[in-house]
């Protein structure tokens, strides 16, 4: 069976926990898009791992992972995780295999990012360079990993590029210039230590699919920050939603044999733009503390609301979810009425294009008191957890098959 897990909100809906857990029965973990922009928490022997660009399968001894062409690769952070990986597995390496199609994050790409994000132009990226070194694979100028093993030719085209770059970063934004041959030596540097890693991602994922191996794709971002069908122009800059993974790992329209969302059991988002429910009080405030809603690659508070039942049904349809696991449930202990949007005001259904204008219409549920953090059977949660879950399958159309009740591998719950 081939599963694809993505994200049904803005991002950090617990996708990583999820994916770690399912793991086990995968051959194959499979990033087909973004970049070091994720950030994916693992808890594993009692601490916490953050993955960027490693999928997060890949704890699971038995389990490859394969960092697909659709994504965009900075391989100073991926070396960082990959050194800090073997801190649990010292063979780590060998399960690790790198797109040759992948296009390179490179020292201007960060750089104007940054620059950009201090001008009127700021949507509030998490300053990894991914808008720029997508810019520059559409604009077909970008460099690939494939490149980095052809010197001359990689030589040249760096040099084209920085002298471009150089252009905008002194005319455009007074910045220094850059120096080619820094990045070229430090380049030639990761080349050599990625080079073993390096592979051709649509041949090893087809030959698995033909080997009758399970395929796990890992969705990063979430579908609200599609660059097509999330709230542009606040998005990230890639393919979210499940139809991506084809493209992304160079496989077949049809391999993808089941989609299962990850939606958080309240919503967040971190970085500007349009949030319907967002709660900029007490509620954003509780949630915040109590779900640690501190953004896993930049540290940024995460803005808080209740659940957004028409995001999620959204979502749900542009990816073909018929499942979808709700995670974080244990925070919303404590709370006398839980509120759930189920549409807005003028129109049942999300717009994206205008979402600004978006008030919702809530439904107040019973809240619940109890820890449910160490529940691990249905049949142990409160009868107003369960309603909640309900009013959730009601609202969205999609079965929860899964509840998650902590940061841990095992606070699973099988619905
Ligand atoms: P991702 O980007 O979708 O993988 O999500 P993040 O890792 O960025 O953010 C999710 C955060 O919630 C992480 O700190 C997880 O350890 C944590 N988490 C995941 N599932 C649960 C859960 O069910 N309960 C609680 N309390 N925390 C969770
Ligand atoms: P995971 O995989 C949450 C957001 C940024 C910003 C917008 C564009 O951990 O769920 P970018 O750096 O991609 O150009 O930023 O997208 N963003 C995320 N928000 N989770 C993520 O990833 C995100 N990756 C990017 O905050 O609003
Ligand atoms: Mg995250």
């Amino acid at each position: 069976m081939n599963l694809a897990i993505v994200g049904l909100q803005w991002g950090d809906e617990g996708k990583g926990k999820i994916v770690d857990y399912l793991a086990r029965s995968f051959d194959i973990n499979a990033r087909f898009q973004g970049g070091s922009n994720a950030g994916h928490t693992v808890r594993y022997e009692g601490e916490k791992v953050i993955f960027h660009q490693v999928p997060c399968g890949v704890l699971n001894r038995n389990t490859t992972g394969v960092i697909g062409g659709g994504c965009v690769l900075d391989p100073k952070i991926l070396l960082e995780e990959i050194g800090n990986l073997t801190k649990y597995d010292p063979a780590i390496r060998e399960r690790i295999k790198i797109s040759k199609f992948c296009h390179l994050i490179m020292p201007y790409h960060i750089l104007i990012d940054e620059i950009r994000e201090g001008t009127k132009q700021a949507i509030g990226t998490t300053k990894k360079g991914i808008g720029v070194a997508y810019e520059d694979k559409y604009g077909r100028t970008g460099l690939r990993v494939g490149d980095l093993y052809n010197i001359e030719s990689f030589e040249k085209k760096l040099c084209l590029n920085i002298s471009r770059k150089n252009l905008v970063l002194m005319d455009v934004y007074h910045a220094e210039p850059l120096s080619d041959s820094e990045i070229f030596d430090l380049y030639m540097k990761y080349a050599d230590e990625l080079k073993p890693m390096v592979a051709d991602d649509t041949r090893i994922v087809s030959q698995a699919m033909n080997a009758g191996k399970n395929v796990l794709f890992e969705g990063a971002q979430g579908a609200m920050l599609d660059v097509d069908y999330g709230t542009y122009p606040y998005v990230t800059s890639s393919h979210t939603v499940a139809s991506s993974v084809g493209i992304g790992l160079g496989i077949p329209p049809y391999s993808v044999e089941s989609v299962v969302g990850v939606a958080k059991a309240y919503t967040t988002r971190v970085g500007q733009g349009p949030f319907p429910t967002e709660d900029s009080g007490e509620l954003g405030s509780l949630l915040r503390e109590s779900g640690a809603e501190f953004g896993s690659t930049t540290g940024r508070p995460r803005r808080c609301g209740p659940f957004d039942a028409a995001v999620v049904r959204y979502a749900a349809r542009i990816s073909g979810v018929k499942e979808m696991i709700l995670t974080k449930l244990d925070v919303l202990a404590g709370f006398d009425k839980i509120r759930v949007a189920i549409g807005y005001e003028n129109s049942d259904e999300l717009d994206p294009f205008a979402t600004e204008l978006l008030v919702p219409r809530y439904i107040e549920v019973p809240g619940f008191k109890e820890d449910i953090s160490g529940v691990r059977s249905p049949d142990d949660l409160p009868s107003n957890v369960l309603n909640y879950i309900h009013v959730i399958e009601e609202n969205t159309g999609i079965r929860v098959s899964h509840i998650s009740l902590g940061p841990e591998r095992d606070a699973i719950v099988e619905m």
